[in-house]
């Protein structure tokens, strides 16, 4: 097992990688304090791993030795235990998903003191997580990913939220997990495009800060696909190290933060405007990738080869690197404005000098923008 920490004062907290950790309750069962639990799941996570994951809470002694009794069964229970499923995918990431959450955390009886297990990939830990955030002003949640994505990006560093009709992940709170399990056994059962998508994240982290990473990528993309283990944990191992050292630094996205979302503000205008339906989020990142790159060789800050490289990076990953055909560059420009980095009304853009060295662009001009999309010079 890899363990990293992410340094957070008193709300430090640990990321576990290894196969087999959802039944190794010895290893988190300490993250779960209270004597409730609450593991929100999807449709497709549920059936293959909550009960495995039920099972772990209950064979597993409470820190205090005292053993776990179901609800309803001996005299008093001591720790009650439900399991929400909301349905699969980003199509579902919004408001009405948190009050489910929340109005199972009031069937529950949730106290101060309870946990949210948050089991699935991105969409269930942005949800499940914003509903810790908000139950009774923040309770405690761990993160159990189930995608690759979520291991390598989204279950780490603590920004939860769901989707508004006006544009992806508008509405959120920043509520940082007790601990991140990460079972790679769980992988087995990911279908490839999903597993896919989750490299592009991986991808994302080494275009902004590690260009030995990307030559990694470049060395080890066929072992990636074909789900070697020591791989996927390397990959894992990295992404987190490297965004546990962001987080530690800027939790609160006041600047360095902002680096995470190369790409995504061209991937997320991608999602919005398709309706969250033709892509996957981290096939839209790959697409936003690409587009950042390029925008940064038009505007000079840096060269054609590095996006090219990119580029063939990613389409040896068999992920998507054009925009989808019947999406206007003007439609893209209108959603990209309501992105939350932007400031006064101005473009704020995640940019690159090369592999491995991203930048905060301020006021970028809308033409520019617009060439890129079109792949033309402006
Ligand atoms: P997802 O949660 O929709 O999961 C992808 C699909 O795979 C779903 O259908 C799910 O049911 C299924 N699935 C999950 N685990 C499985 C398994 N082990 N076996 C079989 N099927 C499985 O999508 P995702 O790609 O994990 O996450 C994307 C979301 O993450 C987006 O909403 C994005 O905005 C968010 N995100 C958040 C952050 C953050 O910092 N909070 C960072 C990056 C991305
Ligand atoms: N995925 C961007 C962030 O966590 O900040």
């Amino acid at each position: 097992m890899t363990s990293i920490e992410v340094g957070l004062g008193a709300r430090r907290y640990t990321i576990r990688i290894g196969s087999g950790l959802l039944g190794d309750a010895p290893s988190w069962r300490d993250a779960i304090r209270g004597g409730h639990a609450l593991i929100v799941s999807d449709g497709n996570v549920a059936p293959l791993y909550a009960q495995r994951l039920r099972d772990a809470l209950f064979d597993f002694p409470l820190p205090s030795g005292e053993g776990a009794r179901r609800t309803g069964e001996g005299s008093a229970p001591a720790f009650s235990v439900d399991t929400l499923v909301l349905a699969a995918g980003e199509a579902h990431k919004n408001l009405d998903a948190v009050s489910k959450v929340l109005d199972a955390l009031a069937r529950l009886g949730a106290t101060r003191d309870a946990c949210v297990l948050a089991l699935g990939g991105g969409v269930v830990g942005d949800i499940a997580g914003f509903a810790a955030a908000c139950w009774m002003r923040g309770i405690d949640f761990v993160q159990f990913p189930t995608t690759l994505l979520a291991m390598v990006d989204s279950s780490v560093g603590g920004k939860t939220g769901v989707d508004h009709p006006a544009g992806k992940n508008l509405i959120g709170a920043f509520h940082q997990p007790r601990a991140v399990i990460a079972d790679l056994a769980t992988l087995a059962t990911l279908p490839d495009r999903e597993l896919r998508a989750g490299l592009a994240e991986a991808v994302k982290t080494a275009c902004i800060g590690d260009a030995k990473f990307f030559a990694w990528l470049e060395a080890h993309a066929d072992a990636l696909l074909a789900r070697d283990v020591a791989a996927l944990t390397h990959a894992i191992a990295t992404c987190c190290d490297f965004k546990a050292g962001v987080v530690e630094r800027d939790e609160r996205e006041a600047g360095e933060r902002a680096l995470l979302n190369f790409g995504h503000t061209f991937g997320h205008a991608i999602e919005t405007a398709t309706g969250y339906a033709a892509l996957l989020h981290g096939e839209a990142v790959a697409i936003g990738l690409v587009l950042a790159a390029r925008l940064s060789a038009q505007l000079g800050m840096a060269g054609e080869r590095d996006a090219q490289r990119l580029q063939n990076l990613l389409e040896r990953l068999g992920l998507p690197v054009a925009v989808p055909p019947g999406l206007t560059p003007d439609a893209l420009l209108a959603r990209m404005r309501l992105d939350k980095k932007n400031r006064a009304h101005a473009l704020r853009l995640i940019l690159w000098r090369g592999i491995g060295c991203a930048e905060i662009v301020e006021a970028v001009d809308e033409t520019a923008v617009l060439a890129a999309i079109l792949d033309e010079r402006p």
